[in-house]
């Protein structure tokens, strides 16, 4: 099993998620997050906050998938999240070593898909 974890800009949540719905990736979980990644290095101020400091509203998509879906789930994360821009985001890619669905108490690949 894979934990993925993709910071994507706000405005691509919806075709991510329609995407990974048809690529029968249904379950995921959505986080709103603030991060900053490798900036350029000046430090001009912007409303009494230096450019360098601000951070970035960004939404963090969480799926545990079995390792067979893992690479349709990045195909089409990379797909639909991306305007190959500088900010468009990373992907995250994580073991996992277990799963338990609580209605029923199935353990392992059975419990996520
Ligand atoms: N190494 C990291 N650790 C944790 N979070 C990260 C990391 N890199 C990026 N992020 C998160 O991803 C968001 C988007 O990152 P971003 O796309 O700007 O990465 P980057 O490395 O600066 O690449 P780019 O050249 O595309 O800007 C950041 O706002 C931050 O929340
Ligand atoms: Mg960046």
């Amino acid at each position: 099993m894979k934990k993925v974890e993709a910071i994507i800009r706000p405005s691509k949540l919806k075709a991510v998620q329609r995407g990974l719905k048809e690529a029968e990736i249904p379950c995921i979980t959505v986080v709103p997050v603030k991060g900053t990644g490798l900036q350029t290095s000046y430090s001009e101020r912007y409303r009494g906050t230096e450019q360098s400091m601000i951070l970035h509203s960004r939404v963090m998509i969480i799926c545990v998938i079995s390792d067979n879906h893992l690479e349709k789930c990045i195909d089409v994360i990379k797909k639909n999240a991306s305007e190959n821009k500088v900010g468009d985001g990373k992907i995250f890619i994580y073991n996992v070593e277990d799963a338990i669905r609580l209605s029923t108490g199935v353990q392992g690949n059975d419990a996520i898909i």
